[in-house]
């Protein structure tokens, strides 16, 4: 089921009003190896439980659990994969539990109820205010950005790990920077410098 790509990056220039963005986006389709961006090097997580928001064809969740991952990550406690739209084929009994419907904006889990929200293209990168599409339309809101990022801090013990689909606002990311329920591991202010957009950002979780 699973391809062989491997971790890389590609830059793209879109054009949008008449101005030029440079972006780097990640091409990967192993989630784990998204993981390989952690500070500091490989993390392990095993024991550990992750909720992928906004999981699509849930591909990520899938990897999370394939042998070879758990071979060089360990074998997490939990994996779900929730989405605003669940496939046909992951509302079977098969699946219950693993892929759960749900809005990014009002999750349907307990406070803490996961180590890990991991969100790769998902509703935090589509709420990131002044995100701007192809088309040139804005595409998220202070409000929702704020919603969804309150939802990953309250369900999330120890990371938020997410993309944004293209610019982050400088603003939105010097706001993380200050935002008491976050220390922003990945990029540092040093790895962002000159770059326009940030495509993974992982900011771990302060509560007491
Ligand atoms: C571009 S796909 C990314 C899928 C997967 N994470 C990946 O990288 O392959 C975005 C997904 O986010 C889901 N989505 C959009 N808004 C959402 C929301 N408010 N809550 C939960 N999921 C949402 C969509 O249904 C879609 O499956």
């Amino acid at each position: 089921m699973w391809g062989t790509d491997t971790l890389d990056t590609v830059m793209v220039t879109h054009k949008v009003a008449g101005k030029e963005y440079n972006i780097e986006y990640l091409r990967s389709n192993r989630g784990a190896e998204t993981l390989d961006q952690w500070p500091g090097g490989r993390p392990s997580i095993a024991g550990l439980s992750i909720l992928d928001v906004g999981t699509g064809d849930g591909k990520f969740v899938q990897d999370f659990d394939d042998p070879n991952t758990v071979k060089t990550y360990g074998q997490p406690k939990r994996v779900v994969g929730m989405d605003i739209s669940l496939r046909k084929w992951q509302q079977s009994p098969k699946y219950k539990g693993r892929f759960i419907k749900g809005d990014g904006l009002n999750l349907p889990f307990e406070d803490n109820e996961f180590d890990i929200y991991y969100c790769i293209q998902g509703p935090l990168a589509y709420f990131t205010p002044r995100w701007v599409n192809d088309q040139g339309q804005e595409g998220g809101t202070p409000e929702l950005w704020g919603k969804a990022l309150s939802e990953a801090y309250r369900v999330a013990r120890k990371y938020v790990y997410f993309t944004t689909t293209a610019k982050m606002d400088v603003q939105k990311y010097e706001e993380l920077l200050k935002d008491p329920r976050f220390k922003v591991v990945h990029p540092t202010p040093e790895e962002r410098e000159g770059r326009f957009g940030a495509q993974m950002i992982v900011l771990q979780v302060i509560k007491n």
